[in-house]
């Protein structure tokens, strides 16, 4: 404890006795004995208004100056909370020196207002958004998205919690207040100056950028002082690649009530569950069993790791070098240091919903997450071009989503624009609990199957769909779908190949594509429609190439079957 944060205790004790408040003995003990670590820090609510990013010095380490990127002057940037039904809207202002765009993951955004990678606004620009929320309440949250820059951005800091309350939700009578909290989760790695470098090597693109240091709402080495009641956590994933077996050091069972986009029908009892990047879980615990002075912690169990190959300090035999997947990890100690004034029951039903039906499924398609010869990440043979259309789905259709790894690495999946349930893994429809209910983001093991259910029902026009690895992400695996309501489906073109050479686009495609059309629109908006690109295509080998003079990026391409 530094010596203001001590001079603080001691004045709220002495006054707390000046005003004649007779304080607990294990309180007024413990508030005279240093707890080792950070007292968790909140960000601020959103109250309306701008999102300001910025670059900005804040002291994460104790006595230490660090370069982050921060939202309205913090990490995690602030809290934001809107009733289903209400809008949310936002002034997104760039005050960085590169382009900045924000996605709000888990919300269902129109299309040109949910933070496409291609709608990134420049250095000292801003933009408006304002939606209505329509969705069960949950846990969501925001962060960065910019074209090859999400990695770099969110590692930095650009994320924060966006939390949406409905009436079923306050139906249930679930802990609030300072009973209700928020822990955004994500692992660091400063370098002896407390600063945060970003430039992840081909090992650390192949599993990701990971670090040791768990920051919990940009607190190091966090505690949190708890009464012995019932707390309701909300964690979110916001670290770039690493996923947590979370659970109690003393491996005391908890309930898992809500995933990522919001509550289980009932609680699940568990003593651990993982969380890959982008998850959500939010969690009941209970402290009535430990008594005042002691403490439990939230930790991740060690686990066996994929990518088992190499990767930062993998291989076998050889010299670890860091931080790995897997590697055993503090999150927050909890303090309990008072005894709770009334303590909630856990709830034996959250909030049903009805599971979308297999039967009912129009079709399956395949995603298969891979790499290139060159090693770079790709779904279906394909690294993510921002003005390639790779996929249309028709709006309305149930269907089966089936991810296949071939690299023997973590991939957590996330399309966005629609919720869906996971159907099976690893073959059996048998899930672990954190698969259950509504989910965003699932977890792809190591050369597992993974298939899920799901049905776009929100918004027409263009998303991705992609790895939430962020690494992964910013390498490529990633994918621009359309959704739309009268869409014809086509079985998937043969790939259109773009390169970008200064203000040139060399747009090519095999010859064999025959009965296919290049097309092209001018913005991810549904309002903007295909139109055939008139100029004349070239022979080259066995390949069709046009050349675009004077890109725009807000245009996009795609084959599509006449
Ligand atoms: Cu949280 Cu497209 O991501
Ligand atoms: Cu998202
Ligand atoms: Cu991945």
């Amino acid at each position: 404890m530094n010596r203001r944060s001590f001079l603080e205790r001691s004045a709220t004790v002495a006054s707390a006795f000046a005003a004649g408040i007779t304080l607990k003995p294990a309180r007024g003990l413990l508030a005279q004995i240093a707890p080792a670590g950070n007292p968790l820090r909140f960000p601020a609510a959103f109250a309306g208004g701008m999102l300001a990013v910025e670059p900005r010095q804040l002291e994460i380490w104790p006595g230490r100056q660090t370069n982050v990127f921060a939202v309205n002057g913090s990490v995690p940037g602030p809290t934001i909370r809107v009733r289903k039904g209400a809008d949310f809207e936002a002034h997104v202002m760039n005050m960085l020196s590169e382009p900045l765009v924000i996605h709000w993951h888990g919300i269902l955004a129109p299309a040109h207002l949910d933070g496409h990678p291609r709608d990134s606004v420049a250095a000292g620009q801003s933009y408006m958004v304002k939606f209505p929320v329509n969705q069960r309440a949950g846990t969501y949250w925001y962060h960065s998205h910019t074209d090859l820059l999400t990695g770099k951005q969110a590692y930095l800091g650009v994320a924060g919690a966006f939390i949406v309350e409905d009436p079923a939700e306050a139906a249930l009578g679930l802990p609030t207040g300072d009973h209700d909290v928020i822990l955004i989760i994500a692992d660091k790695r400063p370098d002896a100056g407390g600063q945060l470098p970003y430039a992840p090597t081909m090992m650390e693109i192949a599993t990701g950028f990971l670090g040791e240091a768990v920051l919990v709402n940009g607190t190091p080495d966090a505690y949190l002082p708890v009464d012995q009641g019932l707390y309701r956590l909300r964690l979110i994933n916001a670290s770039n690649a690493r996923v947590y077996k979370l659970g109690l050091s003393d491996e005391r069972p908890f309930h898992l009530i809500a995933n990522d986009a919001g509550l289980l029908p009932k609680p699940a009892q568990v003593t651990s569950f993982l969380l890959p990047p982008g998850g959500r879980a939010e969690l009941l615990m209970n402290f009535t069993a430990y008594s005042q002075g002691t403490s439990v912690k939230l930790v991740s169990h060690p686990y066996a790791a994929p990518g088992g190959g190499g990767g930062h300090g993998g291989g076998s035999g050889g010299m670890i070098m860091g931080p790995v997947q897997g590697m055993e990890l503090d999150v927050l100690r909890f303090d309990v240091d008072r005894s709770a004034q009334t303590v909630p029951l856990v709830p034996a039903n959250l909030v049903a919903f009805t599971p979308h039906d297999a039967m009912q499924a129009k079709r399956t398609r395949a995603f298969t997450l891979g790499v290139s010869h060159l090693d770079k990440h790709q779904i279906n043979g394909a690294t993510f071009d921002a003005q390639r259309v790779d996929l249309t789905v028709p709006k309305g259709d149930l269907e089966i989503w089936e991810f296949k790894d071939t690299t023997n690495e973590f991939h957590p999946m996330h399309p966005h624009g629609a919720h869906f349930q996971v159907m099976e893994r690893s073959g059996t429809p048998v899930i672990p609990p954190e698969d259950t209910g509504w989910k965003d983001t699932v977890l792809v093991g190591a050369n597992e199957t993974v298939k899920v259910l799901i049905k776009f029902e929100s918004y027409e026009g263009i998303f991705v769909n992609h790895c939430h690895n962020l690494e992964h992400e910013d390498d490529g695996m990633m994918q621009n779908l359309e959704i739309k309501s009268d869409a014809v489906v086509e079985p998937s073109g043969p790939s259109l190949a773009i390169e970008h050479m200064g203000n040139m686009l060399h747009l090519s495609w095999p010859m064999s594509a025959e009965g296919y059309q290049l097309q092209s629109r001018s913005s991810l908006d549904h309002m903007s429609e295909w139109q055939p690109v008139t100029q004349v295509p070239e022979m080259i080998g066995d390949r069709m190439v046009l050349v675009i003079e004077g890109n725009s990026p807000a245009h996009f391409y795609r084959l599509a079957r006449l």
